[in-house]
């Protein structure tokens, strides 16, 4: 019985992945739930917004499902999203864009960059390094072609022509690519960031360091409706954790309007990671048909609330 550790966390989090359980309750009445407490509004509670309990339930899971935290731009607050992903390993980070005209994954190193946390702040100046490294490089090269092998082809989106680091991220994927004889491309990040927008076609796979895939995926959700429909995973070697691309945003927190459709998504693609293709699948064509029946929530021009825009999944998933 596979046991699924569930984080809702703070604001939409709360409201999107109780949705997203249902549908997973729906397609697989067998998977075991462990809920876990994490994020902003326990740290104001307990002062801790997570601890190595909660790590621990984490690593013992088959799969966990997560939803969003809110992190206080304060100096000392911890964000629990890094510790995560730190502490499991999750070296991965793969970011699915599908959409009319569109079916691109982007694959974002996840444990290095500038969000290692290798930071110093004083009174006049603040530093954030920025460290890539030929091993953290080679597997998410490898990762990202192994996925493009079963596709079309590989982009390497970096900023070789300035930053001494991504020449040699850049020259790792380049290498792997060759190696596993994937056809493979490399274009600087910001122009990335307008070419997907105008010509999505034109990829299929593309791999970045840590914060250039987090900005991409921002900017491709543009391309299918907005970060409410973006789902993610976090894979390691041993753990995986799924996450909408979204945050916890507080301005729909509490108001049943956010859209759960990227957590729906989460909960495909954790049955996918499980080895469950076929109820994936169906999830993912349950979403087209409720979106195609006309039921969507604001962020897509409707008026469905999160937990009726569920509740249209969840009736097609049962007819
Ligand atoms: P956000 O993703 O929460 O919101 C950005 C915009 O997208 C807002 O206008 C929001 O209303 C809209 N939006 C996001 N998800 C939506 C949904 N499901 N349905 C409808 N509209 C949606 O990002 P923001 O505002 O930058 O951050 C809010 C908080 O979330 C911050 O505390 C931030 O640190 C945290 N955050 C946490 C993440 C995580 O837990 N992995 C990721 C990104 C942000
Ligand atoms: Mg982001």
């Amino acid at each position: 019985m596979p046991r699924i550790a569930v984080a809702e966390g703070d604001g939409i989090g709360k409201e999107v992945i109780p949705v997203a359980r249902r549908v997973l309750e729906t397609v697989r009445p067998d998977l075991e739930f462990f809920p876990v407490e994490v994020g902003y509004g326990r740290w104001e509670r307990t002062g801790d917004a997570i601890t190595s309990d909660e790590i621990q339930v984490m690593k013992h899971a088959d799969a966990v499902l997560f939803g969003a935290v809110t992190t206080p731009p304060d100096p000392d607050y911890r964000s629990v999203v890094v510790r995560m992903r730190k502490e499991l390993d999750l070296y991965a980070n793969v970011r699915p864009v599908r959409g009319e005209g569109v079916d691109l994954v982007i694959v974002r190193e996840n444990t290095e960059g500038l969000y290692a946390g290798i930071e110093d702040i004083g009174p006049e100046r603040a530093t954030s390094l920025r460290v890539i490294t030929r091993a953290g490089s080679e597997r998410i090269a490898r990762f990202a072609c192994t996925l493009a092998k079963g596709r079309r082809h590989l982009t390497i989106g970096h900023k070789a022509n300035v930053l001494k680091a991504d020449t040699l991220f850049r020259d790792v994927c380049l290498r792997v690519a060759r190696e596993m004889d994937v056809p493979c491309t490399e274009k600087f990040i910001d122009a990335l960031c307008l070419d997907v927008l105008r010509k999505p076609g034109n990829y299929d796979v593309i791999v970045t360091e840590n914060m250039f895939g987090d900005i991409l995926s921002d900017v491709a959700a543009y391309l299918v409706g907005g970060l409410g429909m973006l789902p993610s995973a976090n894979i390691g070697n041993r753990s995986a954790l799924f996450e909408p691309v979204h945050g916890s945003a507080p301005s729909h927190a509490g108001k049943n309007t956010a859209n759960p459709i990227a957590a729906i998504r989460c909960a495909a693609m954790l049955l996918g990671h499980l080895g469950d293709l076929k109820n994936a699948d169906r999830i993912e064509e349950a979403i087209g048909k409720a979106l195609d029946a006309g039921v969507k929530t604001g962020d897509l021009g409707g008026s469905a609330t999160t937990a009726e825009m569920g509740d249209a999944v969840i009736s097609v998933l049962m007819r």
